[in-house]
C-alpha cells in the first residue's frame, strides 16, 4: 500500500518579497541603527526559536500552551462550533492542537510567510486529523489580504498567539489588529496571545538566557547578513544584549559594537563607534487593562481574559463590535 498525501489546499497570496539587503542597508544607515526583527527568522534562526521556547528562562511559551490547555473548554462554548480557524503567522501549527478537538471548526486556514516550513506543517495536520479542512495561505499577514471564502461556516475565529504583537509598537499593533478586524468579517472573533507586565528581573531573564541560546539567535542575525549578503561582521565583536525599557514597556534586545570597527554589507561600508548598537527587536508588555483598552480602540470588544495563576502571560477572547 503507498504512503497516502493527506490533502491540503494551498493558496499564494504573492507575498511581496522584502529585499533583505535593501532594509539591511536601510537600517544600518541609521543614526540609530536597526535590523528588522522579523529577518530572525531562517532556518537556523527558526531552529534557535525553538530552542529559546523550551529554555527554563523563556516562561511565555510553556505558561500560554497551559493557559490554553485550561481555557479550551471555556473557549470552545464562547465561540461556537463551524468556525473557520485562522491562524496568523502559524509556524509549525503546535498551539492550534490544543483547541481543535473541543472547537470542532469548519476548516483550519494556516496563514505564513515562510512557504515550505507552512507546506510541511499543514501537511502533517492534515495526515493527522483526516476529517479536517485544512488550507495553507501563504501570504504576509501584515499586508493587505482577503482571505478565503468557505462557503457555509460560521464566521470567522483568528489565532494570533505567542505575543509576537509584542513585536509591534503600539501604534502599529493598533493597525494590525484594525486589519484583523476586517479580515475576520461579521461575526468574527479573536483570541490572542499577549505577554503581561512584570518584575523586570524576570523579563530580562528571558532574554538573557544562562545557555546563550537568545544571544545566539540576536547574533545569528549578523551570520544571516554574512551568509547571504557577502557580510564581512566579526561576530565575536558584537555582544548581545537585553534590557527592559519600563517608559517604553517593552524589552529591547540590541546587539553592540564592543570596539570601534567597520563591516561591510553587499559593498556597502557601516562604521561602528565602540559601544554603538544595532537595535534588533522590540518585545512590548501590556496590562490587561492596557490590552484591552488597545483592542476597544481598534473596535474589538474584550469578552473574556484567562491568565496563569502567577499573573505572567494573558490570552484574550475579542469579539467584533
Ligand atoms: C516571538 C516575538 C514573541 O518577543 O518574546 C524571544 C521573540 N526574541 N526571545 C518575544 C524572542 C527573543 C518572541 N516573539
Amino acid at each position: 500500500m503507498s504512503a497516502r498525501r493527506a490533502a491540503v489546499e494551498v493558496h499564494d497570496l504573492a507575498p511581496e518579497q522584502e529585499d533583505f539587503r535593501d532594509a539591511v542597508w536601510a537600517g544600518l544607515g541609521r543614526p540609530q541603527k536597526t535590523l528588522p526583527c522579523k529577518f530572525f527568522y531562517d532556518a537556523h534562526g527558526s531552529a534557535l526559536f525553538d530552542a529559546i521556547c523550551e529554555l527554563p528562562e523563556y516562561y511565555p511559551t510553556r505558561t500560554e500552551l497551559s493557559i490554553l490547555r485550561d481555557c479550551a473548554d471555556e473557549l470552545a462554548a464562547l465561540a461556537g462550533p463551524g468556525r473557520v480557524l485562522v491562524e496568523y503567522g502559524s509556524g509549525s501549527s503546535t498551539k492550534v492542537r490544543l483547541l481543535l478537538d473541543t472547537l470542532s471548526p469548519a476548516a483550519y486556514m494556516a496563514l505564513d510567510i515562510s512557504r515550505e516550513h507552512l507546506l510541511a506543517a499543514t501537511a502533517a495536520l492534515a495526515q493527522e486529523r483526516p476529517a479536517l479542512r485544512v488550507l495553507a495561505v501563504c501570504a504576509d499577514y501584515t499586508g493587505t489580504l482577503r482571505l478565503p471564502e468557505i462557503p457555509g461556516s460560521a464566521a470567522r475565529l483568528g489565532f494570533f498567539p505567542g505575543s509576537t504583537i509584542g513585536n509591534f509598537t503600539p501604534l502599529e499593533a493598533a493597525r494590525f489588529l484594525g486589519a484583523m478586524h476586517r479580515q475576520l468579517g461579521p461575526g468574527g472573533a479573536l483570541v490572542i496571545g499577549v505577554d503581561l507586565k512584570k518584575d523586570p528581573a524576570i523579563l530580562e531573564a528571558a532574554y538573557n538566557d544562562a545557555a546563550g541560546v537568545t544571544a545566539a539567535f540576536n547574533l545569528n542575525l549578523l551570520e544571516r547578513i554574512n551568509r547571504e549578503l557577502d557580510g564581512d561582521f566579526d561576530l565575536a565583536a558584537f555582544a548581545h544584549r537585553a534590557v527592559y525599557n519600563p517608559q517604553a514597556g517593552r524589552v529591547e534586545m540590541h546587539l553592540e559594537s564592543t570596539a570601534a570597527r567597520h563591516a561591510t554589507v553587499a559593498g556597502r561600508r557601516f562604521a561602528f563607534a565602540a559601544g554603538e548598537r544595532i537595535h534588533t527587536e522590540n518585545s512590548y508588555k501590556y496590562t490587561v487593562a492596557q490590552f484591552q483598552q488597545l483592542a476597544t480602540q481598534t473596535g474589538f470588544h474584550p469578552r473574556r481574559v484567562w491568565t496563569d495563576p502567577a499573573g505572567l502571560f494573558s490570552v484574550h477572547y475579542l469579539t467584533r463590535a
